[in-house]
Order: C-alpha cells, then structure tokens, then sequence
C-alpha cells in the first residue's frame, strides 16, 4: 500500500514536471524582431513549431508567423489546405536557405498537387496580399505570412513540416512518426 502510494506520487511529480516544462516551452513567451507581435498563438503538437497570429475579421485576414525548429539545412513549411485536408492540396509556404554557405532565407509559395509535388514557386489558390518573408535564427526558421482566409472562415485546415536540405535541394521529408501528425483544424478566432 505505501509502496503504490510512493509510487502515485512519484508519478505525480513527474507529470507535474512535464507540464510545467511543456509549458516553458508554450508558444506565449517567443519574442519577435521589433514591429512584428500577434494576438494569438499556439504551441503545434509535433515538430517544434508554433503559430502566432492576429486575425482582422473586417477583411478577412490573418498575419501570421510560424516558427519551426530546424537545422541550417533543413526547410520548414506551413500552409492551408483550402479543399480538402492533409499534404495533397495545401498551399504551402516554405523556407530554406538554399545553397548553404551563408546564402539567405527565401521563402516559396507552392500548391502541392501530389505527395511527391514539383514545388514550383507558383501563385495560391487564396490571397496573399503581402510578399511572405522568413528569417533563420536561434536554431529555427519563422516565416512571416499575411492570408485571406480561404472562404473568408476561420476555420482552416492546415498542415506543417520540415525535411533536409541537400546541396540546395528541398528534399522530401520524413514519412513516419511526427512527419505524419503534422495537421490541424486551426481556428483563428479563438486559437
Ligand atoms: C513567460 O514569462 C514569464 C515572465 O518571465 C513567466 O512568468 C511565464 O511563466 C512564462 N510563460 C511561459 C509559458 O513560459
Ligand atoms: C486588414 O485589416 C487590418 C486592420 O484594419 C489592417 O491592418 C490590414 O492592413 C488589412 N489587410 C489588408 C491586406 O488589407
Ligand atoms: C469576413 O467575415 C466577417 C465576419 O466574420 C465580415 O465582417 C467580413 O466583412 C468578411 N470579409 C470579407 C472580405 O468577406
Ligand atoms: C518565389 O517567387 C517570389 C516572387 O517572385 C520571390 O520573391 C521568391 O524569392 C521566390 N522564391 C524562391 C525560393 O525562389
């Protein structure tokens, strides 16, 4: 009896400590470069990433960041799926530093058609009315993004990632365990 009780509390501190430390590690305490903070945020529930937003119902927008950690060769992306939901059909923006040695973060916008997409730098399917941008700092990549949200509703599915970079190339991404989790209905009211 004392022993399963020792262990109850035992159990309890170390859940105790996970909180506390997935709370360390909530999205409300990242810092942004001056001219740039959001309304709202949430920590994602895989590959360390975190979206931050602020939405205008009067025209239907949303200025967002989303912050992903990667290494200097590695790309992240994040998009909205307007017709369906999971990879095929996302408008997706993605950031790498292609070329390594230094060279800067560029961003691509893309429709990913397929599971094995062309990633051609093409026009969305829903407006963008401000040239996205990202930075790589501190070990993780932001991307700056302004969208209409599709069907003016703030409901989205979305989708997010991140994969290796090799000399220069966007190459495909894991396909297993947290490489597969990446979806969310987001909702950009409430959060
Ligand atoms: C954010 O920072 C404040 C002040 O340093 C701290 O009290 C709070 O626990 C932090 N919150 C999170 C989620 O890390
Ligand atoms: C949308 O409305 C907000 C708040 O009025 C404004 O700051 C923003 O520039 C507008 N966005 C566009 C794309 O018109
Ligand atoms: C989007 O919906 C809001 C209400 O949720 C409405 O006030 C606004 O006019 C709509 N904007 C557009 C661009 O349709
Ligand atoms: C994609 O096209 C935009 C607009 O032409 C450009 O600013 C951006 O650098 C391009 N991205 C890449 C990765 O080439």
């Amino acid at each position: 009896m004392a022993r399963l009780l020792l262990a109850t509390v035992a159990a309890t501190v170390l859940l105790l400590a996970a909180g506390a430390t997935a709370q360390q590690q909530g999205c409300e305490n990242a810092t942004f470069p001056a001219g740039r903070s959001f309304a709202r945020c949430n920590t994602l529930p895989v590959l360390d990433a975190s979206l931050h937003w602020t939405y205008h119902a009067a025209n239907g927008t949303a200025e967002l960041a989303f912050r992903a950690r990667s290494s200097a060769t590695g790309w992240v992306a994040w998009g909205i799926n307007p017709g369906g939901a999971g990879m095929a059909g996302s408008n997706v923006f993605l950031a790498s530093q292609g070329g390594g040695g230094g060279a800067a973060v560029s961003v691509l916008t893309t429709v990913l058609r397929s599971t094995a997409p062309a990633l051609d730098n093409t026009t969305l399917q829903f407006g963008v009315p401000v040239p996205p941008t990202a930075e790589y700092a501190a070990g993780a990549y932001t991307i700056y993004v302004t969208v209409a949200l599709p069907g003016n509703s703030t409901q989205q599915n979305t989708v997010w990632q991140a994969g290796p970079v090799s000399g220069g190339a966007i190459m495909p991404h894991p396909v297993s365990g947290p490489n597969l989790q990446s979806v969310k209905r987001q909702d950009f009211l409430s959060g």
